[in-house]
């Protein structure tokens, strides 16, 4: 079957790296902007079956972009569309917290859903929400684990006998457990309470860190303020090395810095958005799943 990737420029790199492990066409999305910040969106004739790769990371031009691509890929010959999102933007606001607040994920979720006919996305940042199909309602869906990405990373490097999983809180649980599970090693969670945007407490399970290493696992890395707070009372407690694997880089150079100086030897995250720190990895991973998913 003919399957098409069309990608914008800003995951280019992503979106030919799927096209080869799918052996399938690749094509450019075009975007112009016009001076009042308005979008034209052009892509090319596609086969039927056509794949959007976009990851949604400052997501609010993209999502808008992504929404105008979808349409105009059924102008020209789509009869089905899958949303290759790697990082699915708006997971958070899952609830009103406070009275007034929008449902974010629920009004990203619908959008996409009406766009698109299935989406596929990597680790994406649900608490509350069972499952991401219930995000994007009426939709296929394929998931892939952070768990399968981080243990990815993992095995491209050595790894030594006195390693131990670290996951920052207890929504890490199913994270830190598949990591270790995958690669045979020792896992604990620690557990969080996130006092600002900024600012968060870590308290450590147990004190078996002294002289071992340890790499932290996460889903997301935003201002590197969990794994910092995790550095800092690792250090206290004797860790010989401590590194981090995450799957979306949403950090910025400052935050890389602080986390330097806090003692984390090496920050390596999945290639789902584009970022310094990454490893390829996700692109087998996302094509093993959308084999099972295409029509
Ligand atoms: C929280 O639930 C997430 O799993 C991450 O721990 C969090 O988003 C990381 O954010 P930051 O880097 O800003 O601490």
């Amino acid at each position: 079957m003919q399957v098409a990737v069309h990608s914008f420029a800003d995951s280019a790199d992503g979106g030919k790296r799927l096209a080869q492990a799918l052996g399938a066409e690749i094509c450019a999305v075009d975007v112009h902007e016009f001076p009042d910040g308005e979008r034209r969106i052009r892509v090319a004739a596609t086969p039927p079956v056509a794949l959007l790769f976009r990851s949604l990371d400052r997501p609010n031009g993209k999502i808008v972009e992504t929404l105008l691509a979808a349409d105009a890929l059924r102008d020209r010959g789509a009869k089905w569309i899958g949303l290759v999102a790697p990082y699915f933007a708006y997971m958070r606001q899952d609830r009103a917290f406070a009275v007034g607040e929008a449902v974010s994920q629920r009004v990203i979720g619908r959008l996409i859903a009406g766009a698109f006919d299935a989406v596929v996305t990597v680790a994406p940042h649900l608490h509350r929400t069972a499952d991401f199909s219930a995000v994007v309602p009426g939709r296929a869906t394929c998931v892939v684990a952070a768990s399968d990405v981080l243990a990815a990373i993992l095995r491209t490097g050595p790894l030594t006998a006195d390693t131990i999983i670290l996951g920052p809180d207890v929504e890490a649980t199913p994270i830190a457990r598949g990591v270790a599970e995958r690669l045979a090693l020792p896992w604990a969670v620690a557990t969080k309470r996130r006092r600002t945007d900024n600012a968060v407490d870590i308290v450590l399970p147990g004190e078996r860190w002294r002289d071992r290493t340890v790499v932290l696992v996460d889903d997301i890395v935003s201002t590197g303020g969990t794994l910092i707070a995790c550095a800092e009372r690792l250090r206290a407690g004797g860790a010989a090395r401590i590194e981090a694997v995450a799957c979306h880089a949403l950090f910025d150079v400052s935050a890389e810095l602080r986390m330097q100086q806090a003692g984390i030897v090496h920050v390596r995250c999945a290639d789902t958005v584009p970022h310094n720190s990454v490893v390829h990895v996700i692109a087998p991973l996302l094509a093993a799943g959308l084999r099972e998913l295409l029509p």
